[in-house]
């Protein structure tokens, strides 16, 4: 049996090519309302979620996190960056940021079940997604904070970057599932 919450798990994948249209607000509104229904640890929902749509805003953001792989110490990433067409968000329309409150119990694991909950939601409302962890990257320098803070993107006290990810209508088609790797599951009897 599938139900078609297991096909749109199935068929998610990381969008990186993206129309220019803006979000249909009404969609916006359903994929964050998605991430505030993720479990937390005791139920803090230590989580607040900050939607950027401003060309120009996330324009200045992207050059600043391109400017973090190209200086990052994983080879791979410097040579994905270098690449003269790289563009760090895909030129997608919105960026959403999940901060979480750093004291509480484990916002990380919040933060990103709160994310996950919003890219399938997407996935279900064929609108594409995908994780731009260069966010945390440039966050964690005090380059990044600073730039957040010069560009007005402000977060609540005590709240850090734990989730980002761009989200917009595909340019191309959805492509397949990757196949999956074997031997990943012990079932014990
Ligand atoms: C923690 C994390 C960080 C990621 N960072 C990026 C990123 O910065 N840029 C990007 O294009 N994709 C990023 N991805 C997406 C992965 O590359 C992608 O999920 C993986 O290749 C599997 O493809 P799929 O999502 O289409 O199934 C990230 C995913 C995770 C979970």
């Amino acid at each position: 049996m599938t139900t078609q919450t297991i096909k749109t798990i199935l068929s998610r994948r990381s969008i990186r090519s993206y129309k220019p249209d803006r979000l249909d607000p009404a969609s916006l509104d359903l994929i964050v309302e998605a991430g505030t229904y993720a479990p937390s640890a005791m139920n803090q929902q230590p989580w607040h979620f900050t939607v950027i749509q401003n060309r120009s805003l996330l324009d200045r953001l992207e050059a600043s996190c391109k400017s973090v792989f190209l200086e990052s110490d994983v080879e791979a990433l410097r040579d994905v960056a270098a690449r003269e067409d790289f563009s760090v968000f895909y030129k997608a329309p919105a960026l959403v940021i999940v901060t979480g409150d750093a004291n509480a119990l484990a916002p990380q694991y919040d933060c990103t079940l709160a994310m996950q909950n919003m890219l399938l939601a997407a996935a279900s409302l064929d609108i594409g997604s995908c994780w731009m962890h260069s966010v945390m990257m440039f966050y964690a320098t005090e380059k990044g904070k600073a730039l957040f803070n010069e560009l007005g993107i402000v977060f609540p006290d005590s709240h850090k970057p734990y989730a980002a990810a761009v989200f917009g209508y595909s340019a191309s088609p959805v492509p397949e599932p990757e196949p999956r790797k074997s031997g990943c599951v012990t079932l014990m009897s």
